[in-house]
């Protein structure tokens, strides 16, 4: 008779299943899982399937993971659009009728079993991922050492959520502050889409180090308690839109600034936002833009670039990830460093539990959710038995 480890090798990789049971392992060692996968390009809502399917056991270098934790970014949705640059390969290893990819690039794990040849990783252990587009809206999956992020075991008290949403938003706002400017104790910063994951991360991270931060926001009914949470934060000033293009204030920061203007300016927004930002920056300032959430055109004007020497940059944290990955393991240390000192908090969210009885419609609906203007939350899988 063949032994266990021989039917694992020969059965197929992955095998469908026609219903979801509550028992995620079979008598045989197959784990049942579920993905949230498109097949084509388009509106999440229309593309995205939930689809069941089985995982052998871990063998040689592979690691069952299970999922902790999946925040849905912008970015997650702009790669389901089709108009992401990181674009998943499509494909059948989950038995899926047509070729297809797992939505959703960030998130935390937890070690299932591991492989006979895998060192430095055992069940229980936590990791999040190394790169783009694994795909983290599932259950589980096979991974490897390659695809993961350990997470050292003196950060086992770091809650799952903000394990989740650290290597996405926190790491772009610290390489944003650390790496275009040559910023000083004091010394001022100033950015739009003030209250996104990535600007609530500055103003932490600028109060840590020191820096003194404008957070610009959208105008909305309750701009005053979004303000206070903003400030409660740590930010120094924040402002809607209309305030800043308001006259006074460029004089109110040239005053600040002993007449120098802010040297780093953070856009997330593009357009016309891009323009009163800039305004706002000294010469030889310089503006880093890592989001286009207007979705329209940089308006950057000649005469900033040529009069006032305005230096202006992209970010982009996968490419800077791939090719810094001891780098990106150490800020990522840092940070959770500062949320057990209790100086960093997680972005404000809203979950929705992914479980055995979680409906296509439910988690489909909480992807729709993400892209609503004022939010002002980030919506997470929060994976349970
Ligand atoms: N380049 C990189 O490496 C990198 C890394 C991380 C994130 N990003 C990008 O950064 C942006 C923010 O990501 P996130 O995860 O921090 O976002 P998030 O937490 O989901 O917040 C979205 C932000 O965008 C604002 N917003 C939405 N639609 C807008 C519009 N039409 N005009 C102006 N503001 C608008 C929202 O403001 P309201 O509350 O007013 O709706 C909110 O401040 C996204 O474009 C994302 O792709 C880039």
């Amino acid at each position: 008779m063949a032994s266990p480890l021989r039917l694992f090798r020969s059965a197929p990789r992955i095998a469908n299943l026609t219903c979801y049971q509550r028992r995620h392992v079979s008598a045989f060692g197959y784990t049942q899982a579920k993905a949230l996968v498109y097949s084509a390009y388009g509106e999440p809502s229309t593309v995205l399937k939930l689809h069941s399917h089985s995982l052998r056991p871990a063998y040689d270098e592979e690691i069952l993971i299970k999922f902790l934790a999946s925040p849905i970014n912008p970015a997650d949705i702009n790669q389901i659009e089709g108009v992401y640059p990181a674009k998943p390969e499509l494909t059948i290893a989950l038995g899926t009728p047509e070729k297809s990819a797992v939505g959703g690039n960030e998130g935390v794990v937890e070690v299932v079993s591991v492989g006979a040849n895998v060192k430095g990783y055992k069940p229980g252990d936590r990791a999040i991922m190394k790169h783009t587009s694994f795909g983290t809206w599932r259950t589980h999956a096979l991974a490897k050492d390659e695809n993961l992020l350990r997470i050292p075991d003196e950060f086992k008290d770091i809650s799952p959520l903000s394990a989740a949403t650290i290597s996405v938003n926190p790491c772009t706002a610290y390489r944003m502050l650390k790496d275009f400017a040559d910023l000083e104790e004091g010394d001022w910063f100033i950015q739009n889409g003030a209250n996104s994951g990535v600007g609530r991360a500055a103003i932490q991270l600028g109060k840590i180090w020191g820096l003194k931060s404008v957070n610009v926001i959208r105008e909305r009914p309750d701009v005053d308690a979004l303000k206070k949470e903003l400030m409660d934060l740590g930010a120094d000033i924040v402002v809607t839109d209309a305030e800043l293009q308001s006259r006074g204030f460029y004089w109110e920061m040239q005053e600040k600034t002993q007449g120098k203007g802010i040297k780093l300016g953070l856009n997330c927004v593009g357009g016309k936002a891009t323009h009163y930002l800039i305004k706002c920056l000294g010469e030889g300032g310089h503006v880093v833009t890592y989001g286009a959430m207007s979705k329209q055109p940089l308006n950057l004007n000649a005469s900033s670039l040529i009069f006032k020497d305005i230096h202006a940059h992209g970010f982009w944290v996968s490419r800077w990830s791939d090719r810094n990955p001891e780098a990106k393991a150490e800020m990522v240390a840092e940070i959770f460093r500062f949320i057990q000192q209790g100086k960093f908090k997680e972005v404000p969210f809203e979950k929705t539990i992914w479980n055995s009885d979680s409906t296509e419609e439910q988690l489909v609906g909480a992807v729709a959710k993400s892209g609503q203007a004022f939010g002002n939350k980030k919506q997470v899988f929060v994976f349970e038995e």
